[in-house]
């Protein structure tokens, strides 16, 4: 019951608060493969014009797949990270290859990519075929440490194997792709790292973190 509440007001808080973003816009696998990418060593602002500047030269996986590796680094320029163009083109060669051209529709095939990790099969199965997929990155990591109270490591192997399993247990049944949304948001804009803001939390009320006042504390700091 605590937990469907806190769906409920996660939902409630992402339908008032959550940001119109281009790749939230959409249900295309590899439009969202391509932001997830961008995303993941670049902030959205930054993110935003390169997603539309690539989706309008390469507006397909089989024109991605097509085109010479030195036009896909050509618009990555400035966003760094260039493995990151140089794995996707090769991924999408290896989709229009071997996978028939269809773009995999699962968080297990997803993760056999070149450059796909765990949670951006996650991402992209859960936000393009609302798979009930669940996704650990940067923003759910912090969070999910604070609503948990978890003071270990979050890079420890411990830690990372509590946040999966309580990352599929939030899920709900349905719409798992907007509730996952709703909780990067939620990292992302409200549980951020130097100054959570508690008192404009949906969750604040099911957050061992917020509740013993320790969100400065968790998650622990990296050691050196
Ligand atoms: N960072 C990574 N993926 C994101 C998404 N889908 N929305 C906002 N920020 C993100």
């Amino acid at each position: 019951a605590k937990l469907k509440r806190f769906r409920e007001k996660l939902l409630a808080w992402y339908a008032e608060r959550g940001r119109d973003l281009p790749w939230r816009r959409t249900c295309d696998p590899y439009a969202i493969w391509i932001s997830e990418i961008m995303l993941q060593q670049t902030t959205v602002a930054a993110v935003i014009p390169y997603f539309e500047r690539f989706l309008d030269r390469f507006p397909t996986v089989q024109q991605l797949a097509a085109a010479e590796e030195a036009d896909v680094l050509k618009l990555w320029e400035g966003l760094g990270y260039y493995s990151r163009a140089r794995n996707l083109h090769a991924a999408a060669q290896d989709i229009a290859t071997n996978h028939a051209g269809s773009f995999p529709r699962t968080a297990e095939e997803l993760q056999s990519l070149k450059g796909i990790g765990r949670y951006t099969a996650g991402a992209i199965a859960s936000f393009a075929f609302d798979e009930r997929a669940p996704i650990v990155e940067a923003n759910t990591q912090r969070l999910y440490c604070r609503l948990l109270g978890e003071r270990g490591d979050p890079k420890s192997t411990g830690v990372q194997k509590t946040l999966w399993q309580f990352a599929e247990t939030i899920l709900p049944k349905n719409d798992c792709g907007l509730f996952n949304q709703a909780l990067m948001e939620l990292g992302g804009t409200v549980c951020t790292i130097e100054s959570p803001s508690c008192g404009d939390c949906p969750a604040s009320r099911y957050c061992v973190a917020a509740r013993h006042d320790l969100q400065q504390q968790i998650p622990a700091a990296k050691r050196r």
